[in-house]
């Protein structure tokens, strides 16, 4: 059995890519992280991935559109033999094509209980909609947007004192914790094999 490979995309901080990114350091996560890849030059997570050592690549959507720029990533993808995509606040829509050529590859959290409240703001429009629940979901990548088979879900409950802050807060603890230990079982109960490898 090999050790699964990951690539871990994402836009902005970079919260969930640290926490799987030490985990996978520490060996709490049996994986090897083949690069953190993000659309956003500025992103502060990848300056937190160099920091700890993981290669880095910048996928230019907005000089090269989109059709270019997922080529890019799948090149990316290819080129380092990468098993898993880890979508962690990754902010660009995978096209079908995209996502068609990775089939049950793609892993996404999300912050809520899809297929409640989708989208790029997950946690505020559950706060605005006055939910007394909402939650963290991870799950498979489909052709549709925040969709597919779920691995793990989280229910969270909005407290009456509860600011949009403590929430956010809240949601993420359980994301740091949720999606770590989903990863853990996933790539145990879906080892890649030497043949998927080789290929
Ligand atoms: C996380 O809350 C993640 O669930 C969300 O972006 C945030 C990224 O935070 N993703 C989505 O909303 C996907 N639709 P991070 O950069 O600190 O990990």
């Amino acid at each position: 059995m090999y050790l699964p490979r990951i690539a871990i995309l994402i836009s902005g901080k970079g919260s969930n890519m640290e926490v799987i990114l030490k985990a996978c350091l520490e060996s709490e996560l049996p994986a090897d992280i083949s690069f953190v890849g993000s659309d956003n030059i500025n992103a502060k997570g990848l300056e937190t991935a160099a920091a700890l050592g993981a290669p880095t690549r910048v996928f230019f959507y907005k000089r090269d559109g989109r059709k270019a720029a997922e080529e890019a990533i799948a090149s990316a993808i290819e080129e380092t033999k990468t098993d898993w995509i880890i979508l962690a606040g990754f902010m660009k829509i995978l096209s079908p094509d995209f996502v068609r050529r990775f089939p049950e590859k793609i892993i996404n959290i999300h912050p809520a209980m899809l297929p409640l409240f989708p989208g790029a703001h997950g946690i505020r429009d559950a706060w605005e909609a006055r939910a007394d629940h909402t939650g963290v979901t991870v799950h498979i990548v489909d052709e549709e947007v925040d969709h597919g088979r779920i691995l793990a879900q989280e229910e969270i409950e909005i407290l009456p004192d509860d600011t949009l802050e403590t929430l956010e807060e809240r949601i993420h603890r359980v994301e740091h914790r949720i999606y770590k230990e989903t990863l853990i079982k996933h790539f145990l109960e879906n080892p890649i094999s030497i043949e998927e490898r080789e290929e």
